[in-house]
């Protein structure tokens, strides 16, 4: 590529070293910067051009050799990268209203004028949800290329040893130490540990006196209790339009049966408002009038296990059904017996074994708490110079383009004043 140099080391360190740092004075020598953005995902990346815009001189950290594995990953491989309704409501945070200025500072609108502006097509799939038509390929192509022009200067493959705060913040590296006014962290959740998620941003909080609300798996899977996966073990695949409802947020679409316990759109999106221990409540039949259904064929020797086989996948009617009441006819039934299989049918009660845990989690809940953060330059209010963006805060989107979205408006924040 024209604008940059790529070297390797012998010690297997990546760089991305542009030629435009030359021209900013950068060397490989160099030790010291104003910002130090631990993390090239896509808060960090995205983080590090703003600064770099200002004239500040960036460096990012990242132990990974590959920058933004996430986003490459993101949405199928087509990053569902901003959705057309955000909003703070889309967002759970210990502090409701934390994600509002941001989110005001950078909207769905500007992410579509800065891709359209690159020549990135996209397409709306479904709720306002933005994916790329092609690859999310281009908007990795896009954090990379911002980040060369501006001349923040990214190394990739090395190991952050430890980082303390003496008139800058100073952070020793396996590749040396290296110091800067002020420190972004932008690690990320605790999802995919394969892809180089680590704890250290919830370290690093901590060690400068931050509170964190504890991690914990979310847009993830449900597994089933014992019980439960005996009878549903041969429903792994069925997926079933439903309305699943957990804490007071409810969400219409699709369950899927794994062999282990409940996966699909809605049942991830139940997962971020799940507690521990507590019940998620599932419409199977939602939008229908299934007590009117009962009534119209009262008088009916249709079996009770045929009528619902008309409406939802016959392997699941037979596994959820009580057998002695699926080949009971209908005009045999008491009425009773019909409400309390109408309710029944609209108030699936599970009480979820679990989920599946980081390994497929998409986002990580909890985090760096907000209260301990200005809500307008993402600076940590008990230290300044320290600033903390990204899915590493208690800040977790629901599914449909959010997460990624707040990646990008708590970057453009802090990259303001960074
Ligand atoms: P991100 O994870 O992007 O970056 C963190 C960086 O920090 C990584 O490069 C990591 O290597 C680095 N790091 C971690 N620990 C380190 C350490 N100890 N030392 C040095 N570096 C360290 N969201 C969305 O809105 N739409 C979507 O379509 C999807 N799809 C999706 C699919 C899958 C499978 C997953 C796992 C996740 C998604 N997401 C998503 C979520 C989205 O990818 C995620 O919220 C953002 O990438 C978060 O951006 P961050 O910059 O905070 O972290």
């Amino acid at each position: 590529m024209a604008d940059e140099v790529k070297r390797k080391t012998p010690f297997g360190l990546s760089l991305v070293f542009p030629r435009k740092a030359r021209y900013h004075g950068i060397t490989m020598d160099q030790r010291e910067f104003d910002v130090i953005i631990i993390g090239a995902g896509a808060s960090g990346l995205f983080c590090a051009a703003e600064c770099a815009r200002r004239g500040r001189r960036v460096l990012v950290l990242d132990h990974a050799v590959k920058p933004a594995q996430k986003v490459l990953i993101s949405g199928g491989g087509r990053s569902n990268f901003t959705n057309l309704n955000v909003s703070a409501e889309h967002y759970r945070c210990g502090n409701p209203h934390f994600v509002r200025s941001a989110l005001a500072r950078f909207t769905p609108r500007q992410v579509l004028d800065l891709v359209q502006g690159r020549g990135i097509a996209y397409y709306e799939k479904e709720a306002g949800q933005i994916f790329c038509r092609k690859s999310s390929r281009e908007i990795v192509d896009l954090l990379e290329s911002d980040c060369r022009r501006t001349g923040v200067l990214v190394l990739t493959g090395l190991s952050i040893e430890s980082v303390r705060k003496e008139s800058s913040f100073i952070v020793v590296t396996s590749n040396g130490p290296f110091s800067a006014s002020s420190l972004v962290i932008a690690t990320g959740g605790m999802s995919y540990p394969n892809l180089g998620a680590s704890d250290m941003g919830y370290r690093l909080a901590k060690q400068f006196g931050l509170r964190i609300v504890p991690p914990r798996p979310a847009l993830v899977p449900f597994l089933f209790s014992h019980a439960e996966r005996k009878t549903f073990h041969q429903c792994a695949g069925i997926s079933i339009d439903t309305n699943v409802t957990s804490g007071n947020r409810s969400f219409r679409g699709n369950i899927l049966f794994t062999h282990k316990g409940l996966s699909g759109p809605a049942i991830l999106q139940a997962s971020l408002y799940w507690e521990q221990k507590t019940a998620i409540t599932i419409d199977l039949l939602p939008g229908l009038d299934i007590a009117e259904a009962f009534r119209e064929k009262r008088q009916s020797r249709m079996l009770i296990g045929n009528l619902l086989g008309t409406l939802l996948p016959k392997r699941f009617v037979q596994a959820w059904l009580d057998e002695t009441l699926s080949t009971r006819p209908i005009v045999e039934c008491s009425n009773k017996d019909l409400q309390a299989l109408a309710h029944d049918l609209q108030h699936w009660l599970i009480v979820p074994a679990g989920t599946e845990g980081f390994k497929t989690a998409e986002v990580t809940a909890g985090g760096v708490d907000t209260d301990e953060l200005s809500s307008k330059t993402m600076e940590a209010k008990k230290a300044p110079g320290l600033y903390v963006i990204g899915e590493v805060m208690d800040v977790t989107g629901e599914l449909g383009g959010y997460n990624l979205h707040w990646a990008w408006a708590s970057g453009y924040a802090a990259g303001q004043y960074a």
